[in-house]
């Protein structure tokens, strides 16, 4: 199939391309972004996800795949159509729309055929139906064109894996044809028939696929995204509870996720949820509330529950120490770990509001970087140079690299040994933290 991805240099555009792309396909993979682009025909991918690199080579060697800025040209030499342009959202907590007016601009002088137009970005149900009114006013649904929306669900961190090891495909359409071409798609991946690096794992389970209408497969992911950032919010809770009454919240996770009914998935206490999507897509379904009259006094509960959260990480920092021009390391500064991205990430939250407070900042991260013109924050290249003369060292986010620290090496740097692990990932038991004072989160 003549396929072509649009956004195709971001997250979730380079990997469905170069997945596309492994499936057989032949795929024109496009971005404005000039700079990604041409780095990704040099073979350098502009993001970091395990086995990307050598995923990317191979696709490149295998010349089913080009990288180019030209929009129309993959317009019109492709049959179907994905689009996974960003949809962030604005100060104002709108969903911002242009990247996907400009797409939808493209495509309404551009159709020259029969196109499928696989939606991918999560996109408001409302923005949905203004590109098919727009659409419809100059070419016939069915003949011309047909829009399906196909979320995605990938998580960073993991995201080639789980390109090719779905839990579920979701496909909302209007048609049963464009419902059928997307399956065909699919297929190669359904019969695990994909051309990829030998270290790329493919499993041979069944992929569940689920075809339904198109409001419901956006809503699939919606109802996804607000209901993981919910376990978030309520297990931080549940946890800051636990510190105050003296439980253990590692036994309180265990002993609640025993339950089949609840599960222990999602159930960590930490800083809170981040990255490109959780807080967007509650956003939207708020806004969506706004537009329809509907009360969504729930989503917005989660959403300030994870704001909370930031905010008690600095109080416990300025509990301990309350003196202005005191250095604060912070270590990991990616949302999660195993990803360079640092969108909505809850240290770079708290960096801003440490700096607003007088202290200085050290920050350490194994991929991502985060850079701010400011003469009290430094972010450096090693992790022990990093807790050099700290007074505090605060664990962000849960890299492998922060799970066995040298304490006596680190004792020797830091001014006073202070550690607040909000991962919750050193081991308590550790004989060389006897000379240090470590917090954790609910216990
Ligand atoms: N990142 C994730 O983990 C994830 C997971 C599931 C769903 N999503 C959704 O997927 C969508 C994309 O997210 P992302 O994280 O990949 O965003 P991203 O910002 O990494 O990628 C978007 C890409 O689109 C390009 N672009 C913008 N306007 C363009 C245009 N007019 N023509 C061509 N390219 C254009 C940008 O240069 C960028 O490379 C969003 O709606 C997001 O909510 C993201």
């Amino acid at each position: 199939m003549k396929v072509s991805v649009i956004g195709g240099a971001g997250y979730v555009g380079l990997i469905t391309a170069l997945g596309s792309s492994s499936m057989g396909h032949d795929v024109i993979s496009t971005d404005i972004d000039e700079k990604k682009v041409k780095n990704l025909n040099n073979n350098i991918p502009p993001i970091y996800e395990e086995s990307l690199d050598s995923l990317l080579k191979f696709c490149n060697l295998n010349n089913k795949i080009s990288f180019t800025t030209d929009t129309v040209r993959a317009i019109q030499n492709s049959e179907l159509i994905i689009i996974s342009v960003g949809t962030p959202t604005k100060s104002n907590g709108e969903i911002d729309l242009s990247q996907i007016e400009n797409v939808t601009s493209k495509l309404l002088s551009n159709i020259n055929g029969y196109k499928l137009i696989v939606i991918k970005s999560t996109l408001p149900i409302t923005a949905v139906n203004i590109i098919k009114e727009q659409l419809s006013k100059k070419y016939k649904q069915g003949r011309d064109y047909d829009i399906v929306s196909n979320p995605e669900f990938l998580r960073e961190g993991r995201a080639v894996f789980d390109f090719y090891n779905p839990d579920r495909i979701v496909i909302g359409g209007e048609t049963e044809k464009s419902i059928e071409i997307l399956k065909n798609f699919y297929s190669p991946l359904i019969k695990n028939k994909v051309n990829v690096p030998d270290e790329i794992k493919v499993h041979k389970d069944d992929i569940p696929i689920i075809e339904t209408n198109l409001p419901s497969a956006q809503m699939i992911k919606y109802g996804s995204n607000a209901f993981l950032a919910n376990k978030v919010s309520f297990i931080n809770e549940i946890a800051q509870i636990c510190e105050t009454v003296g439980a253990n919240i590692n036994d309180v996770v265990y002993g609640m996720g025993i339950d089949p009914r609840i599960g222990s998935n999602y159930m960590q206490p930490g800083p809170g949820f981040g990255g490109p999507c959780l807080e967007k897509d509650l956003m939207a379904l708020v806004e969506l509330g706004n537009f329809y009259d509907l009360e969504s006094t729930f989503m917005k509960a989660i959403l300030k529950r994870n704001e909370r959260q930031v905010e008690l990480i600095l109080d416990k920092i300025i509990s301990e120490i309350n003196q202005t021009g005191s250095l604060i390391t912070i270590l990991g500064l990616s949302f999660k770990a195993n990803t360079d991205d640092v969108r909505n990430s809850a240290s770079v939250k708290l960096i801003k509001l440490l700096l607003k407070k007088g202290y200085k900042v050290n920050s350490y991260d194994p991929k991502a970087k985060y850079s701010l013109k400011n003469e009290n924050y430094l972010q450096f290249d090693d992790l022990y140079s990093s807790l050099n003369k700290s007074n505090c060292a605060v664990i962000m986010t849960e890299w492998d690299d922060f799970k066995n620290l040298d304490f006596i090496k680190i004792s020797k740097l830091m001014s006073s040994n202070i550690i607040l692990d909000m991962r919750n990932i050193i081991d308590k038991g550790n004989k060389n933290l006897s000379d240090f004072k470590l917090y954790s989160l609910g216990s």
